[in-house]
Order: structure tokens, then sequence, then C-alpha cells
């Protein structure tokens, strides 16, 4: 399995294991990190959840093959049941970013509670690089986080960035040596120990309720899409470019 979950000291670990693949997500990890995310909310013992990956690597996003192969169809997708179910976690939720975070990679960090970078890490929101378009409400909240502009080169050019950059966006809390993200998250997730559970949730319902109707719809919006583009000629070239390591052109299309 390539994901391991575990809890220790009120903190359920969800690791993303597959560096054979940069960490990239099938649907069987999706549904394993939706099971594990729901288990986590049921669980009286549990504080928090931490979701990390492995060094060098946060996770590659999407597998591009499964994608191909079994492209998600709907709200009951593994995908969508994960993202649904960060959404829906009702403890303090932090992430670890130990090394590259790509597509969902970087996308679910804008739904984790504290995020905490690797100095190694590289971000990346290449959607449009691979013919689709962005998920997981990013088209509405990376503009809010930074404005139009700085987000259309993240989202439209796809352009990669640091830690620190994401420190900046207000995406992540900082950046710290990449021996040390894990333990630092870590600390940081055992500190929800100490405090009043209860009150934790509340306010971390509050400071998501604003937002949430309205991430939910464009989530349903970019999903629509998404689906549809990842069908599209645009989506097969980039794909087929990546397997067969080369750069791909889109000079033919329209
Ligand atoms: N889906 C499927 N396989 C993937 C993958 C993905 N998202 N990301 C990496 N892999 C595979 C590669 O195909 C390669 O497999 P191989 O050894 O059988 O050839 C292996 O993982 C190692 O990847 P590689 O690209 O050689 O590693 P790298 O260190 O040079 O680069 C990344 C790492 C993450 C920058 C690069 O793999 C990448 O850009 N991946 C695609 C990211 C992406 O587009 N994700 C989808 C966003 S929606």
């Amino acid at each position: 399995m390539s994901i391991k979950t575990y809890t220790l000291n009120g903190v359920a670990t969800i690791e993303i294991a597959r560096p054979e693949k940069k960490n990239a997500l099938t649907q069987a990890m999706y549904k394993a990190m939706a099971e594990a995310l729901a288990a986590a909310g049921a669980d009286a013992a549990v504080r928090s959840v931490l979701i990390t990956g492995q060094p060098g690597v946060f996770t590659s996003g999407n597998d591009l093959e499964d994608f191909l192969q079994r492209p998600p169809q709907g709200n009951d997708s593994p995908v969508f049941r994960f993202m649904q179910a960060l959404l829906d976690c009702e403890k303090p939720v932090v992430a670890a970013v130990t090394g590259a975070a790509v597509g969902i990679g970087t996308t679910l960090l804008l739904h984790c509670d504290l995020v905490y970078v690797g100095d190694e890490a590289r971000l990346a929101m290449p959607f449009v690089s691979l013919g689709l378009v962005p998920e997981y409400a990013s088209s509405l909240i990376v503009p809010a986080l930074i404005g139009h502009v700085k987000a259309a080169e993240k989202l439209m050019l796809g352009e990669p960035f640091t830690g620190q950059d994401a420190v900046d966006c207000g995406i992540a809390n900082a950046v710290l040596p990449a021996t040390e993200v894990l333990n630092h998250a870590r600390r940081m997730a055992e500190r929800f120990n100490a405090l009043p559970p209860a009150a934790v949730r509340e306010t971390k319902r509050l400071m998501r309720a604003p937002l949430k109707a309205q991430v939910q719809s464009v989530m349903a919006s970019e999903g629509a899409l998404f689906s549809q583009r990842l069908t599209s000629p645009e989506a097969k070239e980039a794909f087929q470019a990546f397997f067969q390591k080369r750069k791909p052109d889109f000079s033919q299309f329209g």
C-alpha cells in the first residue's frame, strides 16, 4: 500500500509513500486517504491530522497514467471523495511538504490549516500545461490570496515556485531545512493536544464557513470542465509527451 497511516500521540499521520513514482496519486491512494481522514475525524484520541510525503517529494499529483485509464467520473470518484473528506475534516490538518508538490500536491495545501515547507520543495500547478484547468477551488482561492496577475503566473503559465514564495503568498507558514520539516510539522500538530478540541473545531469551522459554499460551487464548475478536458486532444498530446519524455507540441491547436 502506498499510503501509510498511523496515529501517534494524538496525531493521525497520512504518509504518501510511492517514491518510485514520485508519490503520484492513484485512485486507490485517494480512497485510502479519504478513509484515513474520515477515521481520524471519528477517533476521539486524534486531535490533529498530519499529511506528509517522502524525502524529496511530497507528491507529483495525480498519477497521469491512472488518470488516462480511469478518468474520474463525478462526485463518487476517489479523487473527489478525498477532496471532500479534506474539506469536511473538522480537526486541524497540518501538512509537511517534504519536496516537490505538483498539481493537487499544491492545491490540497489550500485546504490545510498549517503548512510547513522544506527548503528544497518546489510547488507547481501546471494544469494548463497538461491541457487541463485548475481544480480544488484553486481558481478561486489563489487569485483571492495574491491577486489575478500573480495567480496567472501560477495557474495560467504554470510557473513553479519555491517554499518561500508559498510563504509570501500565504499558502504556507514557514520554510524549514528539508531534514527538519516533518519534525517541525509534527511538533506543531502536537500542540493541538494541549488545546480544547471543541474550541479548535469551532474556530476552524468559523474560519472556513464564509467561503464554504463558494468553494463547493467553484469545485463543481472546475470538476465538470476538468473531466471534459481530460479527453481533449490538447490533454492527449500533453500526457503522451510526458510519458514519451518529450516537450508537448500544441502548435496544431487553435
Ligand atoms: N504520474 C505518473 N507517473 C509519474 C508522475 C505522475 N504525476 N510523476 C512522476 N511519475 C513517474 C515518472 O513517469 C517516472 O517513471 P519511470 O521511472 O517509470 O520513467 C518516475 O515517476 C520518476 O519521475 P521523473 O519525472 O523521472 O522524476 P524527476 O525527479 O525528474 O521529476 C517531477 C519529478 C515531480 C518534477 C516530475 O516527475 C513531474 O513533473 N511529474 C508530473 C507532475 C504532473 O504533471 N502532475 C500532474 C498534475 S495535475
